[in-house]
């Protein structure tokens, strides 16, 4: 068989984080966890079987990958084949749609559209829920971005039942977020690397699971309630949490960065004098603003003028994975 197919996923950014597997293979996390599905940022990937004499490739922004760097990404393709009884040499051709450096290049957006097109190209009939199971094999937070708007990541316990379920798949909530890419040229703590190591060495670890599964239900209800400022609080609130864990660790580290404080004290700023905003921050220095469309030309002109390096995109809710061809 010599097929091919092109899926489309949106990065999605936890508002409610997962931060932690208790199965590593599997990608099982210690809780669950609640995102918001963005329209602006998306991998668009095409999965291609290859006759018997094609050598496996992996392609990312017209560039070949490099074998150490593809391995990752080569490695889920052979546990989904094994999966799914297939077999077959295959090419990957894939385009970040990230209209910034790198701040929000995202493993969520990734593995959700190359689970698509591997189960299109290979003409298997999966459901959303399969999808979803498959794309947290990649990584855990592309399970969510299987859905648009918002989603919450069940954890489940067992690979079964540990995928995302559509909370509101198009929300009608005036919320918009600011992705605020700080330029740095710091090396950073994966994210598989730093929730193991919090995992495996925080004192407070079991504080977070508790607190977290709490903030879900929360969350949930605030996002029912279509409550803006219940949300911001929650998804603030989360943030600070993870990162709080991480410098609790042993040894202990930090994503922050200098700018990533003044860009949270901007943000309190902000908030004090009558401008509503929150913000989130994952697993690097930048931040995420979350406020309403009437707020974002004083939000941004705010930041131009404490942080003029910074690049600023607004993105609202984006859908589920799409099937180009
Ligand atoms: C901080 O999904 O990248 O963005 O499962 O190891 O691939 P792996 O981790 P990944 O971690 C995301 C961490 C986060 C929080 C979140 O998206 O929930």
């Amino acid at each position: 068989m010599a097929s091919a197919a092109t899926a489309r996923a949106h990065t999605n950014i936890a508002l409610v984080k997962y931060w932690g597997k208790k199965d590593a293979e599997l990608r099982l996390p210690f809780t669950s966890s609640i995102s918001m599905t963005l329209d602006r940022f998306y991998a668009q990937t095409t999965f291609e079987v290859l006759p018997a004499s094609g050598e496996s490739e992996f392609i990312l922004d017209g560039a070949v990958v490099r074998p150490a760097a593809a391995e990752r990404v080569m490695k889920y393709v052979k546990l989904l084949q094994r999966r799914f009884s297939v077999s077959g040499n295959f090419r990957i051709v894939s385009e970040n749609h990230v209209p910034m450096s790198a701040g929000l290049a995202s493993s969520s957006s990734a593995f959700s559209a190359l689970a698509a097109a591997f189960a299109k190209a290979y003409e298997l009939e999966v459901s959303r829920e399969e999808l979803s199971r498959m794309a947290r094999l990649g990584s855990g937070s592309a399970c969510r971005s299987v859905f648009g708007g918002f989603v919450k990541w069940e954890k489940g316990t067992d690979d079964a039942s540990s995928i995302a379920i559509p909370l509101v798949e198009a929300p009608t909530i005036d919320l918009t977020l600011l992705a605020v890419e700080i330029n740095t040229k710091q090396k950073l703590v994966p994210s598989t690397v730093g929730m193991r190591r919090v995992v495996e060495t925080s004192p407070y670890y079991p504080t977070w699971v508790e607190d977290t599964e709490r903030a879900c239900t929360l969350m949930e209800e605030a996002i029912r309630a279509e409550d803006f400022t219940r949300i911001g609080q929650i998804a603030q609130q989360s943030a600070l949490d993870m990162h709080a864990l991480n410098l609790t660790a042993r040894p202990g580290f930090t994503y922050f960065q200098p700018e990533t404080l003044l860009a949270i004290s901007t943000v309190e700023q902000l908030n004090a004098a009558g401008v509503e905003c929150y913000f989130t921050i994952d697993a690097g220095p930048n931040i995420k603003v979350l406020t309403r469309a009437g707020n974002v030309e004083e939000i941004v002109s705010r930041f131009k003028q404490v942080l003029p390096e910074v690049t600023i995109a607004a993105s609202s809710f984006g859908p589920g994975v799409e099937f180009l061809r």
